[in-house]
């Protein structure tokens, strides 16, 4: 691996991974990397909200507190977010204490009936209770999920044809104006869901753990977005929960980027506390903006934020 260099001013080297960021450029999607809101000249097309899918066929990546906690930072950088729960796990509502009392429509309300969005504010995705000294809470909103989105996915599957697949964006299209981005929150697996919220996207985080089968996991994600989605673009795999400190996660992290595959360069630390943020129904970043792991997602928000900015 080469040495760590920073691509962000705000990161420190002993931050990063032990490789030169400016090394993994996207190699297997040369040319594309600038996705689809360009107009052919290299302008970008506003079209309203950047919407970043965290996908990764595995499960227990991080993929739900990895929306969670980036979302807070991206509002906490003054951007206005909207986090979807596309997982009938409705774990990125219950992190957010929404097991209970849920507003009337939920995604798959939305889903059954995409009309209903042009008239519908997501409601605060911090709980009034929560934080209350957070002065950015009125820029995370969230869709909330409940497990019945499983039955409507499936229906939908049934009942719309091939066309299921933009329902999502569908849903998406009239909330655009009203953010500057939106987070997907994937349920593992290849199901309808994902399928719906990687067609509903701009850009791809995969989150990861570095060790040796996710090597291949994270793989299969990018071999899928080069044969299938090729206008989705990659913004990095983020590795997150795992030390640094082990040869086998640095090891893990190595052969990703030698099989060209864009690692970012800040990595989110293991920490017991981060596994017991959703019973405080708020993610580390809000309960412990101090914290290592904090740090770590306000950093890689940083980063997107430049790359989804450009
Ligand atoms: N930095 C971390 N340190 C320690 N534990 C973590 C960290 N990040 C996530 N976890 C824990 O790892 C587990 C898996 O995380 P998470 O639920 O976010 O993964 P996921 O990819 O969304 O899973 P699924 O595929 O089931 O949706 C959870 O128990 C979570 O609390
Ligand atoms: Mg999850």
């Amino acid at each position: 691996m080469a040495t760590g260099t920073s691509i962000h001013p705000d990161i420190h080297e002993d931050e990063c991974v032990d490789a030169d960021p400016g090394a993994h450029v996207d190699g297997r999607k040369d040319g594309r990397v600038d996705g689809r809101k360009d107009d052919g000249r290299g302008v970008r097309i506003d079209t309203g909200a950047f919407v970043i899918v965290l996908a990764n066929h595995k499960g227990g990546v991080t993929k739900t507190t990895s929306t969670a906690n980036l979302g807070a930072m991206f509002a906490e950088a003054g951007r206005r977010v909207l986090l979807v729960d596309c997982d009938p796990q409705a774990n990125l509502s219950e992190t957010f204490g929404w097991g209970e009392d849920l507003p009337s429509e939920r995604l798959e309300d939305l889903l059954a009936h995409p009309e209903a969005a042009h008239r519908y504010t997501p409601p605060r995705a911090l709980r009034d209770r929560i934080a209350p000294e957070v002065a950015w809470r009125d820029r995370l909103r969230i869709i909330p999920a409940t497990d019945e989105l499983a039955d409507v996915a499936a229906e939908l599957r049934t009942t719309a044809g091939p066309e299921y697949q933009d329902r999502l964006r569908e849903v998406l299209e009239p909330l655009r104006d009203r953010f500057d981005l939106i987070l997907l929150d994937t349920p593992p697996g290849r199901g309808v869901l994902s399928g719906m919220a990687v067609h509903a996207a701009d850009g791809l985080v995969i989150p990861a753990l570095a060790a040796d089968l996710d090597v291949r996991g994270a793989g299969k994600v990018y071999d899928l977005v080069e044969d299938e989605l090729p206008d989705l673009r990659i913004l990095g795999v983020l590795i997150a929960a795992s030390e640094r400190r082990w040869r086998v996660t640095r090891e893990a992290a190595a052969r990703m980027m030698t099989d060209q595959m864009r690692v970012l360069p800040v990595w989110v630390p293991r920490a017991v506390r981060v596994a017991s943020a959703p019973r405080h129904s708020a993610p580390t970043a809000v309960l412990e903006p101090d914290s290592m792991v904090t740090h770590a997602y306000r950093q890689l928000a940083g980063l997107l934020l430049t790359e989804v900015d450009r």
